[in-house]
């Protein structure tokens, strides 16, 4: 994802603006980060992603989504219609470095 998209929807949180908060508050638990702008608090579909952001930073990782834009957004729309989530499409978007640089087994 490019820091400048969104990861929270709703609120048109960006990951840029979330990649900040956690550097300048490294919150405890993934649910403060909607003291950043509300990110999370509407639909609830960017949730798991947050807290995989989350987790990332508190490994020292720099948080991203290894997503599209459209293709986060096509989900979270799908997410909406049917009222639960493609575990296919967080499982791609929250897959670390080292999951992609494994060899298909
Ligand atoms: S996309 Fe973040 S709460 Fe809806």
């Amino acid at each position: 994802m490019h820091p400048d998209d969104h990861v929270c929807l709703c609120f048109r949180v960006s990951l840029r603006k979330i990649r900040t908060y956690l550097n300048r508050e490294d919150p405890p638990v993934p649910s403060l980060i909607s003291e950043c702008l509300g990110a999370g608090t509407g639909c609830q579909w960017c949730v798991p992603f947050l807290k995989h952001l989350h987790a990332q930073h508190q490994r020292g990782q720099t948080p991203d989504l290894h997503i599209s834009p459209q293709r986060y957004a096509e989900a979270r729309t799908g997410y909406h219609k049917s009222n639960s989530r493609d575990e296919g499409v967080v499982r791609q978007a929250t897959e670390t470095e080292a999951e992609h640089e494994r060899p298909n087994e």
